[in-house]
């Protein structure tokens, strides 16, 4: 295994030094087999370092700007030569595969018209594909040459996925949203193509400032973004923001929606009594109280009495037996507050013994006793008269009874 690979290895630089002058080839041969143990050594190289990503998405129609730098340390590797950067694509064996060799920044190949627009002065490789086709998904290989010096980069492949379809935007929002908090959204999508990043467009406000930035990894992302003061309105409310990636001879585009999740103090919070109207002491009554809120409220009930108010019950729903009247209200409380209903008042029905009815009945009971009064007052005064006709009586018999005996 170890001979085979240094087989490749010879071959490799062979087949590259084939693409060098004749006279070049005896120098080729010592710096290959001076190469060698670099190469061998295993990644990452000791002699050349490239940072490209390991894996990058491309759209199809579109542009892909690849970051790239690297660094070179041997002693080969030095002035006043120029430096020539070369993009191998699939594998780095030209001999057996010759359409690999893609671009040569010297300008004599350039399959897929490509720009590197990095300066290899700067020790910079930054490569442009103008329009990326969906047969362009490979693995690709930066080699540069510079003098007696020539490296491939086979421990940083670069693998590129052209894909069809555009990439969804992302909507950041800060998690654990509460009603008044200024909060700041942005939606942003990747940027393969930096000349001309993706339209961004949302159903917040449409004047947001777009800005494309560049990403640590030399990447691209273009975003817009909003900072908006929550209410309980903005709860269950949809973020939608959708990227349009202009493509040779159209656009595409892809969206993405968010439903925001608002914490918020207890509103609309209200009392209601059944049944309704008037009550009768002694019967159930049952209060409810409704609020919204978020999280879900707790509620509690009090009582306004003239010697202050109590609180008489936890529930929404407070069920009792009616002993007298009463003002009542419920309180809906959360983590972020507390609301008060408005006032209920449960009025008894008078169906047993008004004070009106008492003291009619009380009128009505004292002409009923002063009439039998009167009765027995008159009674006794005819009975007390009596005996003394009774004496006279006799007489009277006496005259009858002198009439019959006379
Ligand atoms: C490499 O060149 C590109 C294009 O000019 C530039 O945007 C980028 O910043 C350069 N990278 C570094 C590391 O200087
Ligand atoms: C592409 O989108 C741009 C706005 O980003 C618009 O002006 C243009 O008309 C669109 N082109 C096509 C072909 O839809
Ligand atoms: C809820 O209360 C708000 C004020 O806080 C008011 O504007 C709205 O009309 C109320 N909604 C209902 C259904 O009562
Ligand atoms: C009401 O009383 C209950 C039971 O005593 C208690 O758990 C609750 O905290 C009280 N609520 C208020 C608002 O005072």
């Amino acid at each position: 295994m170890f001979l085979s690979r240094l087989r490749e290895l010879m071959e490799n630089s062979e087949s590259l030094m084939a693409a060098q002058s004749v006279t070049m080839l005896t120098i080729s041969m010592l710096l290959s087999v001076f190469f060698l143990p670099g190469n061998l050594a295993g990644c990452p190289s000791d002699f050349m370092f490239v940072n490209v990503p390991r894996q990058i998405e491309a759209l199809s129609g579109s542009c892909l700007q690849i970051p790239c730098s690297f660094k070179v340390k041997h002693d080969d590797y030095n002035p006043p030569n120029p430096i020539l950067g070369i993009w191998l694509k699939n594998t780095i064996d030209i001999i057996s595969n010759p359409n690999s060799l893609i671009f040569k920044s010297d300008g004599s190949v350039n399959i897929y018209s490509l720009n590197m627009i990095g300066n290899l002065n700067e020790e910079n490789c930054t490569t442009v594909f103008p329009d990326l086709k969906t047969s362009y998904t490979d693995t690709y290989y930066l080699r540069i040459e510079k003098g007696a010096f020539r490296a491939n980069a086979i421990c940083d492949p670069l693998h590129i996925t052209v894909k069809d379809s555009p990439w969804s935007p992302s909507i950041n929002v800060p998690s654990d949203l509460k009603e008044h908090q200024s909060v700041t959204v942005t939606c942003s999508a990747f940027t393969p193509c930096p000349h001309s990043p993706p339209q961004l467009t949302w159903n917040l406000q449409q004047d947001s400032l777009r800005q494309t930035e560049k990403n640590t990894d030399g990447t691209f992302t273009t975003k817009i973004q909003e900072t908006i003061t929550l209410s309980d309105t903005h709860d269950g409310y949809n973020i939608r923001c959708s990227a349009r990636y202009p493509v040779i001879g159209g656009n595409k585009t892809a969206e993405t929606e968010v439903t925001l999740s608002v914490s918020y103090a207890p509103r609309n919070t209200s009392a209601s009594i059944s049944p309704s109207g008037l009550v009768s002491a002694g019967s159930w009554v049952e209060l409810s109280c409704s609020s919204r809120a978020k999280p879900p409220p707790r509620f509690t009930w009090f009582r306004i009495s003239k010697y202050g108010t109590f609180n008489v019950s936890v529930g929404q729903v407070f069920s009792f037996c009616v002993t007298e009247r009463g003002e009542f209200y419920c309180m809906a409380t959360n983590d972020l507050g507390n609301q008060r209903s408005s006032v209920i008042l449960l009025s008894i029905k008078e169906d047993q013994v008004s004070e009106f009815q008492i003291l009619n009945i009380l009128k009505i009971l004292s002409i009923v006793l002063l009439c039998i009064s009167i009765i027995i007052f008159e009674c006794w005064f005819r009975f007390s008269k009596k005996p003394k006709k009774e004496t006279n009586e006799p007489i009277y018999v006496n005259n009858v009874m002198m009439t019959e005996a006379s």
